[in-house]
């Protein structure tokens, strides 16, 4: 056992009050037509990465358990969502913005009053610290604000009419359908409502079933998508993925499936689908975002960027640092400055004060981390930071790896965890080719100051990634910049703007522009006749 962590688990009396979960919370509310239905059925217990002190031993809290839904309520609830949307006839695809508007807005409202609650569970259901825990409630919060003034403008410009080659023509955009959304455990509230809610706001029915772990953390809300969504506009299910979200691709009935987890996952359940192309999919899926540190590289800014990208919620992020090439005449004080900076990183629980490194909610995960580092020791890697490696139940101190060469598997794989592989290079030929040769296409991150070298690099990857970040880790925000991956890394562009796109299809009326034509729309106009065919303006 590590003597190094052997107080990173607290006992239950050093808990604070108002963290503390005292009785396991047990949920058999799910959401289905406007409904809060009870499940009598079996549970699916929710056990918290943290574990207690328990006299000599540790013991996994258990925080309390889920409903464990069968098929037959996933179907029920995607029957719900599709006579809601009734073939585009609905209430909800059929009405103005504005009134989409106001049902968003009251859900926010009521959302909001939720935050404690929702943090608390952030940080006991997947160890999230909660500065960051309370940073992704806010996030998401600001999210929808956003969302909200992006849909106004974006209908403000649609109130326009156009007029080419004597066709005058009104193009607004409408909804798809019934979608399904299912987010990922790492951000199991902003990056699911990042497709929840533009996806509703733009007219579609929603089945939602919540990430594999985090799961809890939206039964307070469970209220609040009820009060302020028409029946059948959102329904939240629970239990195993394939057995519930299987079922509903097989039948067909899905228009969008946005989903944020592995490009297997993806592939299998997009497969279900008997008309694939009937099946619009937004995908946020793995990565293998390498930083390339130049030889000319702020070492100080480098290593400051890379710690964070690298480490921030211990590596669980899509978009962190998941390799790190190094010039070989610098990779010496790279090493030593990033082990120093990691040295400060603070392990302990997610709301200890000050804490970085916490313990990780999927079970397997150390025993996982553990074998690439022991196959990277065999294939010539060294821990190269003290204590680098140490584990103790969910908790796993980060270790270095140097020098890492293509034979070893944290090479390829995606760690999604603590584990820093660093390749040290000699010709920056090594670093291109090994994001042309990668499966993956999401980000970089280059540190370097020559122009003429970074022009270069910036050329290169431009037809490799998403994004190339210049000095700086790689990350999502701000979410109204473009968020992408080429290959195995995604399927769409989500941020503000365009996640309101992907959700929808654009739709026009168009006709000759004879003054006959002219007259009647002027009458639908002037008469407010048409929701669609309409100049209203939204404040
Ligand atoms: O896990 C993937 C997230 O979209 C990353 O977002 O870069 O803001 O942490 P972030």
């Amino acid at each position: 056992m590590s003597q190094f962590l052997s107080n990173v688990f607290p006992d239950e009396s050093s808990i604070p009050s108002t963290i503390k979960i005292n009785q396991p919370i047990e949920q058999r509310e799910y959401l289905v037509n406007g409904v809060t239905r009870i499940w009598d059925g079996a549970l699916n217990p929710v056990l918290s990465p943290v574990f207690m002190k328990k006299g000599n031993g540790y013991e996994q809290k258990e925080i309390g358990s889920t409903p464990m839904l069968t098929s037959k309520e996933a179907l029920e609830a995607l029957e719900a969502a599709t006579q809601a949307y009734d073939n585009g006839q609905g209430a909800w695809p059929t009405m103005n913005v504005a009134g989409r508007i106001e049902h968003v807005e009251k859900f926010l409202n009521l959302m909001k009053e939720k935050r404690t609650e929702v943090v608390n569970l952030l940080m006991w259901e997947i160890g999230k610290t909660q500065k960051d825990s309370e940073k992704e409630f806010d996030r998401t919060a600001d999210y929808i604000v956003d969302t909200i003034n992006g849909l106004k403008n974006l209908d403000r410009r649609s109130a326009n009419f156009v007029q080419e080659q004597g066709i005058l023509a009104q193009i607004r955009r409408v909804p798809l359908g019934v979608a399904l959304c299912m987010g990922p455990f790492n951000y199991p509230l902003n990056e699911t409502f990042s497709t929840l809610i533009p996806a509703l706001i733009m007219g579609n029915t929603v089945v939602f079933k919540p990430a594999k772990f985090g799961v809890l953390l939206i039964r307070p809300l469970l209220e609040a998508f009820r009060a302020s969504f028409p029946a059948g506009v959102i329904n939240i299910i629970y239990g195993r993925g394939r057995e519930t979200v299987g079922a509903l691709l097989e039948t067909g009935k899905l228009d969008v499936f946005a989903f944020i987890g592995t490009n297997k996952g993806a592939n299998d359940l997009k497969k279900l689908h008997p008309k694939p192309h009937r099946l619009k999919a937004i995908l946020g899926l793995d990565a293998k975002n390498p930083a390339i540190v130049l030889p000319d590289a702020d070492l100080d800014n480098a290593v400051s960027e890379c710690v964070m990208g690298t480490l921030s919620f211990n590596g669980q992020r899509c978009t962190a640092l998941k390799i790190l090439y190094v010039h070989k005449n610098i990779v010496d004080s790279f090493i030593e400055k990033y082990c120093e900076a990691v040295k400060k990183l603070k392990p302990g629980m997610p709301w200890d004060a000050g804490v970085s490194l916490t313990p990780l909610p999927e079970p397997g995960k150390v025993e996982y981390l553990i074998s690439l580092v022991e196959d990277a020791k065999q294939h010539g890697a060294k821990v190269m930071n003290e204590n680098g490696g140490d584990f103790l139940n969910s908790f796993f101190y980060p270790a270095v790896l140097y020098p890492v060469n293509s034979k070893m598997r944290i090479y390829s794989e995606e760690q999604f965890g603590p584990v820093v592989p660093i390749v040290p290079y000699d010709d920056i030929e090594e670093a291109i080719q090994y994001m042309v040769g990668s499966n993956f296409g999401q980000q970089v991150s280059i540190f370097g100051k020559d122009s003429k070298t970074v022009g270069r690099l910036i050329d290169e990857f431009s037809n490799q990634v998403g994004r190339i970040n210049l000095n700086t880790q790689c990350q999502r925000g701000p979410d109204t910049f473009p968020f992408n991956g080429r290959k195995d890394s995604a399927e769409g562009t989500l941020s503000v703007a365009d996640a309101l796109r992907v959700f929808s299809i654009r739709t026009l009326v168009a006709a000759k522009t004879s003054g006959e034509n002219k007259e009647i729309i002027g009458n639908i106009l002037r008469n407010r006749e048409s929701t669609f065919l309409s100049t209203d303006y939204i404040f």
